[in-house]
């Protein structure tokens, strides 16, 4: 049989909760038409974020009912350092409550002001965290990674010419890290190829300047490798990941996504005194090195939450479901940044609303509707969350993009039809959508927080 069929029996349920037109249009006005200010009992979809929102394994829950809370050298510390050993390969693993524990960790040990770190998109938590300390994070994706329509399989590689060319003119010095962001959240969850981290490897070793793998969704990436790429076809998904992580010299991972927990995180690497350094910070700041920030049980979760993510059934489902979307989407000619990534679907908000000006937050807009229409909610990444300047100006985003982020085996192939049905319809009727302006906002982070109203 050719269905691809979800390749797990539901075992626990959550009751979703319905609403109608008029409580959503009700609770939107509340929340100062902000879909982050939604309790999550006012939606019936949420597809706001992929990160901690999965649900576990009834292998998971057992290993958590074994868990050992011991505050120094707990058993569940070693089986959780055992997996992302196997896994990934380095010698130091550094638990921590989650990516950003380790973002926190790895630049306050390695960056300093005029410091300048590569990454081919910077997540805005490893920006903040590098410009905290007073360096600049720097972009360096393909060109065609920019480009939506665009049909490639690696769009998320690194410019190697690029990168070459600023090691080459700053040096080590300057340079205190090549990142490498598997997938590529921000620039549409699309994959990085083995040969692009590879020949990022042999530039860092060149340079003499460490590499790390902002590793949240390995998995994905490594599923993409073996489909996508010549010479992996015949390779099992952990064989993938083995050569990707032998390529860098550490990682920066948060569990809530492709380690299927809810919680938790780690720093991963190879160099001893490095090592020493970020465990002292580790203690200051999130906990004791066989705990980090996490529960005995939060890490026996991430141990089986490593492995069960490199399935290739799960994998292939996954990934298929969120194409399925697309390519409904692609019938109903709705514009969306292809190919459709690993764990989420962007909506080009831009070519979809030409008719409401960038600064009127046409992407906003869209999130707004489909939380109206469906109850679905999604997150804008547009001008409401890049715009702002940090003197107070503001200018319009790169892109207006509206991400859908599919929790993991979470939703079923009857949700993403209901999705495609909602938003088809929303294109029917999209002439009649409206801009919108801010009432209130925080000076950063804002889009967590404004209030907003109809233009
Ligand atoms: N790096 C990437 C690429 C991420 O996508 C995230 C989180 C982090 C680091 C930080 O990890 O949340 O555990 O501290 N992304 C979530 C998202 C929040 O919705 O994309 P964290």
């Amino acid at each position: 049989p050719k269905t691809l069929i979800e390749p797990f029996r539901i075992h626990s349920v959550e009751p979703l909760r319905f609403t109608t037109r008029a409580e959503r249009q009700k609770a939107l006005k509340k929340a100062g038409y902000n879909p982050f200010l939604l309790s999550s009992q006012q939606v019936i979809i949420d597809l706001l974020t992929d990160s901690g929102t999965g649900a576990m394994s009834s292998n998971q829950w057992a290993g958590m009912l074994a868990s050992d809370e011991s505050y120094a050298g707990a058993a569940s510390f070693y089986r959780f350092e055992a997996a992302v050993k196997d896994i990934m390969g380095f010698n130091h693993v550094i638990p921590t409550h989650q990516g950003r524990g380790a973002e926190h960790i790895l630049f306050s040990c390695i960056a300093k002001k005029g410091d300048i770190i590569p990454n081919n998109n910077h997540f805005d938590t490893t920006r903040a965290h590098i410009e905290n300390n007073g360096a600049q994070a720097l972009d360096l994706v393909v060109k065609e990674g920019r480009v939506p329509s665009l049909v490639l399989p690696f769009k998320g590689n690194i410019d190697l010419d690029r990168l070459e060319m600023l090691l080459a003119e700053q040096g080590r010095n300057r340079v205190p890290a090549i990142l490498l962001t598997v997938t590529n959240n921000s620039g549409g969850g699309q994959p990085v190829s083995m040969d692009n981290i590879r020949q990022t490897g042999a530039i860092a070793k060149k340079y003499h300047v460490p590499f790390f793998l902002d590793a949240c969704r390995y998995a994905e990436n490594c599923y993409f490798i073996k489909t996508r790429e010549k010479g992996y076809e015949t390779s099992s998904i952990i064989e993938i990941a083995r050569e990707m992580f032998s390529y860098a010299d550490g990682c920066t991972m948060s569990a809530k996504k492709d380690g299927l927990a809810n919680i938790g995180g780690f720093l991963a690497l190879n160099d001893d005194t490095l090592a020493r350094r970020c465990r002292n910070m580790e203690i200051l700041v999130e906990g004791f090195p066989t705990y980090g920030g996490m529960a005995g049980y939060d890490m026996e979760a991430v141990a089986k939450g490593l492995y069960e993510a490199l399935d290739e059934e799960y994998l292939s489902y996954r990934i298929r479901s969120i194409a399925s979307l697309g390519e409904k989407l692609a019938l109903a000619k709705i514009p969306i940044v292809k190919p459709t990534g690993g764990h989420a679907l962007y909506v080009n908000a831009a070519e979809m609303l030409p008719h409401i000006e960038p600064l009127q937050y046409p992407a906003w807009s869209l999130t707004n509707a489909l939380y109206l229409l469906g109850g679905i909610r999604a997150v804008e990444i547009g001008s409401v969350m890049f715009g702002m300047q940090p003197d107070g100006t503001e200018k319009p985003a790169a892109q207006e993009l509206v991400r859908l982020a599919f929790p993991r085996r979470v939703y079923t192939q009857s949700h993403i039809d209901y999705i495609a049905e909602v938003l088809t319809c929303l294109n029917e009727q999209k002439e009649v959508l409206r801009g919108y302006r801010i009432v209130s906002q925080e000076p950063v982070l804002r889009h967590f927080t404004a209030r907003f109203a109809y233009l």
